[in-house]
């Protein structure tokens, strides 16, 4: 039988990571030692009282069913005074609050809920592939805001056009940002509500990286400027924050007809999110520091080596305040997947080539924090051999 795949699929180039996941094994099949700065995905354990936690809740049978698609309510009553404790926004546990096998989950339901075909999705690039991707999957159109160096890697909202922000249903932003390390602060979320209100479009704030911040800097949630919550949600996950991309747990937060239209897609889709692993979440949100200190220095001290090592061979890279991506400019004379390209076959490290973010993150590439320090001093030392 000829097996034939739907568009919808044909559409959508290969997920990135696999690409580069196919190169990185070509390498390794070569006999080469690669140091991979490719996939944000944290090299430290979860902490111990989490794990704790859901070993006992693995125990309890009541928890081998299966789980309401909004999550337990001690896990979304966590979240809500998470919430309140750290960024002073009320939020309604019941209402206000949905659980999600991680923010990736929801972020790729989002316009199924709300996007006719036809619609056009407000889309940041370079930026998290998913945005684009589930855009598609609903039949919506991408319309993608560049995010430049000059603006400091914020969409520049006046530069859409009034037709296209007319027939918008959806605006993603993500802050602090994957790839580019960007921060936003409160005046681009206020320009942001104005301009939602104005053409009545759902904001899709993903916070995924909130928690992950340098030198005692605190990113604001979307939710805390005014009127942010008539018109928006925000995306967060546990991932990043307590080193827990394998659990799959993250939530979503904000308007509850919002929340209730992702939670109409879920319980046609899912059955929601294994209640052991909530009571993990719950254990970490009631009980655990945010951000956690130990993870955050040692992310610190990580930046500050690969930057200063970076900076010292001629890169053009800044020091990020949050997240654990460096967005580095490729020299003069190559693109974002020539030099990935020379980065992986002369010195056996793996930076992911900006453009995979989408057309305007050509120029740039991306290393991720997630080895340690003495890997990321091997790799400046391999680094200093390349003449580019
Ligand atoms: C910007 C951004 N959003 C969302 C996610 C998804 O995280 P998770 O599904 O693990 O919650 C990621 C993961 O890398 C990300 O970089």
């Amino acid at each position: 039988m000829r097996i034939e795949k739907a568009k919808r699929i044909e559409q959508i180039p290969p997920y990135l990571f696999a690409e580069i996941d196919k190169k990185k094994e070509e390498m390794r099949q070569k006999g080469m030692d690669l140091i991979d700065l490719g996939i944000g995905d944290p090299d430290l354990p979860t902490p111990k009282p989490i794990i704790e936690r859901l070993k006992k809740a693995a125990e309890d049978p009541r928890n081998h069913r299966y789980p309401s698609y909004e999550g337990m309510i001690e896990f979304r009553t966590a979240v809500a005074k998470w919430y309140e404790r750290r960024f002073r926004v009320k939020l309604n546990p019941k209402t206000e609050v949905l659980s999600l096998i991680g923010s990736k989950e929801g972020i790729a339901h989002i316009p199924l809920a709300f996007v006719n075909p036809g619609d056009y999705v407000l889309v940041p690039s370079p930026g998290y592939p998913v945005f684009r991707v589930s855009t598609l999957f609903a039949g919506g159109t991408p319309y993608f805001l560049p995010l430049r160096k000059e603006n400091g890697f914020l969409p520049n909202l006046s530069e859409i056009p009034k037709g296209v922000a007319e027939k918008a249903k959806l605006l993603f932003i993500n802050y602090p940002n994957n790839p580019t390390s960007a921060i936003a602060e409160r005046p681009f979320f206020e320009e942001v509500v104005a301009f939602a209100e104005r053409y009545q479009i759902i904001v899709c704030h993903d916070a995924a990286y909130s928690e992950i911040a340098f030198d005692g800097y605190k990113p604001l949630s979307f939710l805390e400027v005014e009127g942010a919550k008539e018109l928006g949600i925000e995306f967060h996950s546990l991932s990043k924050t307590f080193n827990m991309t394998g659990w799959r747990i993250g939530f979503v937060v904000g308007h509850s007809e919002i929340v209730a239209g992702l939670g109409r897609v879920k319980t046609n889709i899912d059955s929601g999110l294994f209640q052991a692993i909530q009571e993990a979440g719950t254990e970490a949100l009631n009980h655990l520091d945010t951000p956690l200190p130990e993870i955050i220095k040692t992310y610190e001290r990580r930046r500050d080596v690969m930057v200063e090592g970076l900076q010292g061979i001629g890169l053009e890279v800044e020091k990020p305040k949050a997240t654990f991506y460096l967005w580095i400019q490729v020299p003069r004379g190559y693109t974002s997947a020539q030099f990935a390209t020379l980065l992986l076959e002369q010195a056996g490290i793996v930076a992911t080539p900006g453009n995979g973010f989408g057309e305007a993150g050509e120029g740039y590439i991306r290393m991720a924090l997630t080895v340690d320090e003495t890997r990321l001093k091997e790799a400046i030392t391999r680094l200093k051999r390349i003449k580019f």
